[in-house]
């Protein structure tokens, strides 16, 4: 089995830590891969962490990693409550997806409350900032370990 989980990151979050700094924080993307690739290693996985702001390149990444991860780790941002493309990607990739963002959808603008994501995602992890990428690398690991044990 491939020891790799995609990271996925969508539009905008190459602005972290300039971005509204009082909703998505001060830690910019960079910390937040060094982070989630260390996390990562203590499971012995490897972390492959992407953004991209193009909805299709994002469509791309998913259909790679059907072949060659283990699992994928999502945060989709805008297109989390846009993309039926991104849904169908994920739900043809038939690997264990978690959903991740940093801020708490739930207690914003009623339009960040239906995520097309969440249906094809084992979980959610949101409000808890940068920190919510490592909970979603252990969240993996613990998954693909039960799923080795099958
Ligand atoms: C986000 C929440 C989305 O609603 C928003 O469009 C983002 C970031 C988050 O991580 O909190 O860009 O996914």
């Amino acid at each position: 089995m491939s020891r790799t989980v995609v990271v996925l990151n969508g539009p905008n979050l190459n602005l972290l830590g300039l971005r509204e700094p009082e909703i998505y924080g001060r830690v910019s993307l960079e910390d937040i891969k060094a982070a989630t690739r260390a996390r990562a290693k203590t499971h012995g996985l490897e972390a492959d962490f992407r953004q991209s702001n193009d909805e299709g390149e994002l469509v791309t990444a998913i259909q790679g990693a059907r072949t060659s991860a283990a699992g994928i780790i999502i945060n989709a941002a805008a297109y989390t409550h846009t993309s039926v493309a991104i849904l169908d990607a994920l739900l043809a990739s038939d690997l264990p997806v978690i959903e991740v963002h940093l801020s708490n959808i739930y207690k914003r603008e009623e339009f960040r409350h239906h995520s097309y994501v969440s249906r094809a995602a084992t979980g959610v992890i949101c409000g808890f900032g940068a920190h919510g990428y490592e909970l979603a690398v252990d969240a993996m690991a613990n998954i693909l370990v039960s799923r080795k044990t099958k």
